[in-house]
Formats: structure tokens, sequence, C-alpha cells
């Protein structure tokens, strides 16, 4: 763990110590992971408590119960409230504190409030905003083909031991297909073009896909990679402040949803989707059938991404161990698309903005 000695010693503009612009909607949980109790979740060294009412709507509070300093998570739902665990002090949707089990006639409920945050379910995914401007001022990325019916998708979960930089150069840096080997998606990259703006970079590659979507039963390339036959595709990825969305040809399309929970930790949600946009036939059948194929076929590359996933945490965790041990050691690197992201980061992330 980074101590505060160690981050005061490095610089102001170190990334590997650069905090988030919590100006924007962070992923922190999917949809399916917040059922009937409360769950605990921590975005940027905010530890906060997720629940659903009574209409399933998703609220967002500070995980502390403001009586002794105890876990909110630890409680349960009462109707619309949450209950603390310890004493059974509940709390409203807005934070109010809104019964005390033993408070005598002549006590008033306590004034205290609970820090609420704008929240929101969209696309598969629950949407979390930080920040202190006007939340509608912007919009979650959000993720369109979540619900279409020509998309499949799946998803795994990313839990790496480093600061969330790391992640976001892993994944605008295509030229590590090397280290993907069996699950290799693409090879022989090559950068064509960056774009950059203030909240974006792009990076434009030529690679050579090993995966085609043309035939119904391409979908099998997914499960036996035996099947695959390496051809030319052009390969974007887009580092959209905070996350990050890529497209290879006309089949694939991936999103790395981030939460990044501490200068040392970061929790991410990568989301594949395979296109059936391909099979015309398909899209004439009816619609039950179509969405029971997607939901059949749902978590179809799971195998492939799990794999992706554990090697590139392996590398980054190392990136970590090694800044630590050496902070002013610097790389050498060669993809200019390396120097756009830091560059972004660096101009976004509030260095001194922590709880
Ligand atoms: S600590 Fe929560 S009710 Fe006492
Ligand atoms: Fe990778």
């Amino acid at each position: 763990m980074i101590t505060s000695d160690f981050l005061a010693s490095t610089s102001k503009q170190d990334i590997r110590a650069c905090a988030i612009d919590p100006n924007h909607w962070y992923v922190v949980a999917r949809g399916s992971e917040v059922k009937d109790k409360p769950i605990e979740i921590t975005l940027w060294h905010q530890n906060i408590v997720l629940y659903r009412d009574e209409e399933s709507t998703i609220h967002a509070l500070e995980n502390r119960c403001p009586h002794r300093q105890v876990k909110l998570s630890e409680g349960k739902i009462v109707g619309n409230d949450l209950e603390c665990a310890y004493h059974g002090w509940q709390f409203d949707r807005q934070g109010n504190c809104s019964l005390v089990p033993y408070l005598s006639p002549k006590q008033k409920l306590p004034s205290c409030k609970l820090r609420r945050y704008p929240v929101r379910e969209l696309d598969g995914f629950i949407w979390l905003f930080p920040g202190d401007t006007n939340p509608e001022q912007v919009s979650p990325l959000g993720v369109s083909e979540w619900d279409h019916l020509n998309y499949i998708a799946t998803v795994s979960v990313i839990n790496c031991p480093g600061h969330y930089s790391f992640l976001v150069e892993n994944l605008m840096d295509m030229y590590h297909g090397h280290l993907h080997d069996d699950y290799q998606a693409w090879a022989s990259a090559s950068l064509q073009e960056l774009r950059v703006d203030k909240n974006s970079v792009e990076a434009f590659y030529e690679a050579q896909s090993y995966y085609r979507i043309d035939k119904i039963w391409s979908i099998s390339q997914l499960f036996f990679p035996a099947l695959r036959r390496l051809h030319p595709e052009p390969l974007k990825v887009s580092y959209i402040y905070p996350h990050w969305v890529s497209t290879l040809g006309e089949d694939f399309k991936i999103y790395c949803l981030f939460c990044p929970i501490h200068e040392t930790a970061t929790r991410a949600y990568l989301i594949h989707f395979t296109s059936l946009n391909a099979f015309w036939l398909l899209h004439k059948l009816p619609v039950w059938f179509r969405r029971w194929l997607k939901n059949s076929l749902f978590g179809s590359a799971q195998k492939l991404l799990d794999g992706l996933v554990r090697q590139d945490i392996k590398m980054i965790e190392q990136e970590q161990q090694a800044y630590e041990q050496n902070p002013r050691r610097s790389n050498y690197e060669l993809n200019p698309a390396i120097a756009k992201v830091q560059k972004l980061i660096l101009s976004q992330g509030i260095v001194d903005y922590k709880l």
C-alpha cells in the first residue's frame, strides 16, 4: 500500500499518483449485483453503499452510519430505508435519519445526514457521479449494444492491483497482442493515426483479426480457437475519459468501464460484444426468438475474455510493483498513443482530489 509519505515524495505531475476527475459518470457495479441486500463499493477512496428501494430503484449513500461510523452495507433494507446493523437506526433515500428504535418521547430524531450520490441504472450497469457539479451536464457513456438484439455480450470483471493509468495504457497500446498468445484476437497491429481532443484519445491501427463472424457457425470460433483464420481488419481504440471503447472490424466491439478504487487498485468491467449484424435473415425472425438466442449465447466469449484479463493483470501488477520500488525510473516508450493518454489523464485528474 502506498503511504502518504511516499505520495508526498513523488511529483505532483506523477501520473501513477494522479487522482480521477470526479465530475464524470463511473461504473460501480453491474445491475445484477445489486439484489435485495445492500452492497458496498469503493470509488476513489469513497466507500459507498448501494441498495434498491421497493420500486427497485437504485440509491447510493455514504457507507458510514453517523451514530458510530460503522458500515451501513452490513445492515438491511427495510421498505425504502436502510437499517444499520448495530443499533437499528434507519436512513431514508435522501440520507436523512428516519428512525431510532429506542428514541424516548422527549428526544428528537438526530439531524444527521448521509451524503447521497447521483446514481443511474443504464444498459445493465450502475453509473455513479461522485463529483460536485451538476450531473445532468454530463452524460454517462452508456452501452448501446447491451439490449440490442444483434449483439451477444460477455462480461469479465477486472480487479487490478495497480493505478488505473496502467490499465488505460494497456488498453490503448495494441502492440501488446504479443502477450496474449492462445487468446489472441488480433495480430500485427500498426498505428496509423491519432486523434486527440479535450476528453478523448482515439488511436487507429491496422491489424489482423483472428475471427470473422459471417456465418452463424462462426460464433463457434469463440469456443474453438483452432477455427480462427487471420485476415486484415481496422482496429480502433478510444479512451473517452474515463472509459474505453474499441472496435475490431465490423464484428466486435469491446468496452472497458472504469471504477478506480485508489492509487493502487482499479476495478473495471470489460464487455465484449459479437455482432450478428451480418445475418440479415436472422433479423426477420420473431423478436422472442432473437431475444432467446441473445440470452442463450450470453457469455460465449468468457474463456477468451477472462484469459486476456488474467494475462493483462499480471503485467500491470508488475508495472505497479516496479513503480513503487523506483518511481523515478522512466520507461522507453515507442507508441505515441501512450504520451497522449498520459497527457489526458493528467489534465483531467485533480491531483489533490480525495475525500
Ligand atoms: S452505529 Fe449505526 S445505529 Fe449505532
Ligand atoms: Fe490485453
